[in-house]
């Protein structure tokens, strides 16, 4: 008998880096997250190939029970006073949770049920973070670093972008320094 040793994927915890696996990359920039941010006049101003946050996942074959893992490197900035943040979305299959994994950085998690009721997680280095079912997430970076974070969700989860037109209600911005909260609801 034959035992095969197979290297895995692997994540250097300090750096958020993935290595080693049959990985997929996407980058995503200010000209890509059209109406994501607030201040308008503030984005348009802003340099539109600028990379906002990088995805790095595992390309694991979506077969039923398949899960997908990757990594979320969300850069510091801000668009006016609104810190740097995902897009964020709610799974297409929406009873499909996930997990996020804080390994760089600090910030936020924004997690927003059906109802429209937000609350926060800080993610920091270490942090677990059981998102559920019927629950649209966001990661929000309010340090000077950047924010790295491991995710792992079934493969039939999908994505659904369009049911958060209206956004999130809860924004993040620094004002006089600090990290602030502002409910938000879009007109
Ligand atoms: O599956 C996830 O929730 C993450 O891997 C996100 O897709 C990733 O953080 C990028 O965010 P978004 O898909 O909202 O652009
Ligand atoms: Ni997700």
């Amino acid at each position: 008998m034959t035992i095969s040793i197979t290297q895995p994927p692997q994540v250097a915890w300090a750096s958020g880096q993935f290595t080693n696996g049959p990985l997929i990359r996407k980058s995503t920039r200010l000209q890509n997250l059209t109406h994501v941010f607030m201040d308008e006049k503030a984005w348009l101003a802003c340099d539109p190939q600028q990379i906002v946050y990088d995805v790095e996942m595992v390309d694991s074959a979506p077969i039923a029970g398949a899960l997908y893992t990757g990594v979320t490197h969300l850069q510091p900035g801000k668009v006016g006073d609104e810190y740097f943040m995902t897009r964020g979305h709610f799974h297409a299959q929406r009873e499909q949770g996930e997990v996020y994994y804080g390994l760089r950085g600090s910030g936020l998690l924004l997690l927003q049920d059906e109802k429209g009721t937000a609350r926060l997680e800080p993610v920091f280095p270490g942090s677990v973070h059981i998102i559920p079912g019927f629950t649209a997430h966001r990661l929000i970076n309010t340090g000077n670093d950047i924010l790295s974070a491991l995710a792992v969700w079934p493969c039939a989860a999908g994505h659904d972008y369009a049911a958060l037109t209206q956004g999130f209600n809860l924004r993040v911005v620094e004002e006089v320094g600090r990290v602030q909260l502002k409910e938000y609801h879009h007109d």
